[in-house]
């Protein structure tokens, strides 16, 4: 028998491993995937090429369903276009980095994107690991295992600084600190733990056991353990 669909919702920080560990899980388990971040990215993206302060809430609230958004969800090949134009470069840039938390703190932002995820979800045929900030809280509240994975800072800085060629140590720190308590402490849907969710600390742990420990609860759950 083929087993029903599962819905696997990864929480946390940046420079948690949620990225890697989320395309390696749907991979070995032949789910399909959706970076939400890529998603607000995306847009965000958008808003700098055409001119729109997003500083200013109203402003963006105002634009926000111009943009068409689409994420491909095979986690050996995701990708993200706006317009039909594949954005999966520009979104990693500083500037989009630099401006994406105030433009997915807008509350017009968030329900665009949130149903746009839901129905991604919703037509996943085996079933799909969707990672981000706050999909076990908000999005998916129904999913069948919500992971939250945290790190120290100092490891959650030192592992973004390894991704980015040529970046500061000190600055790279400072900039994912202050991201991740703008993306804590905004008034829609901010980045929490789920009080169902399974917390896993990976400062201690390589990539490689998160995603064991990952796949072993996935399985789990479809056991009905
Ligand atoms: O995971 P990431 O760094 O690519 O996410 C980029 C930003 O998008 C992050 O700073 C906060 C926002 N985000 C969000 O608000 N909700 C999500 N579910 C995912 C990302």
């Amino acid at each position: 028998r083929t087993a029903p669909p599962v819905i696997v919702a990864i929480d946390g920080p940046s420079g948690t491993g949620k990225s890697s560990t989320s395309k390696a899980v749907a991979a070995q388990l032949g789910l399909s995937y959706l970076d939400t971040g890529a998603q607000y990215r995306a847009i965000t993206w958008w808003m700098v090429n055409n001119g729109i302060d997003t500083t200013d809430p109203s402003e963006v609230a105002a634009v926000v369903g111009k943009p068409e958004i689409v994420s491909g969800t095979d986690p050996s090949a995701p990708t993200i276009t706006v317009d039909g134009v594949d954005v999966s470069a520009p979104i990693r840039g500083q500037e989009v980095t630099s401006r994406v938390s105030a433009v997915s703190a807008v509350p017009e932002v968030r329900a665009r994107i949130t149903e746009l995820q839901r129905s991604i979800a919703a037509a996943s045929e085996h079933g799909i690991v969707v990672e981000g900030r706050d999909i076990g809280t908000t999005v998916l509240p129904d999913a069948d295992l919500k992971i939250f994975l945290t790190a120290s800072p100092e490891a959650r800085a030192a592992r973004r600084h390894g991704e980015l060629k040529g970046a500061d140590l000190h600055t790279t720190r400072e900039s994912l600190i202050k991201r991740d308590t703008a993306d804590s402490t905004r008034k829609t849907s901010p980045l929490a733990k789920a009080g169902d969710a399974v917390e896993v600390d990976t400062t201690n742990l390589t990539l490689q056991q998160v995603i064991e420990c990952v796949v072993t609860l996935v399985e789990e759950k479809r056991a009905g353990k």
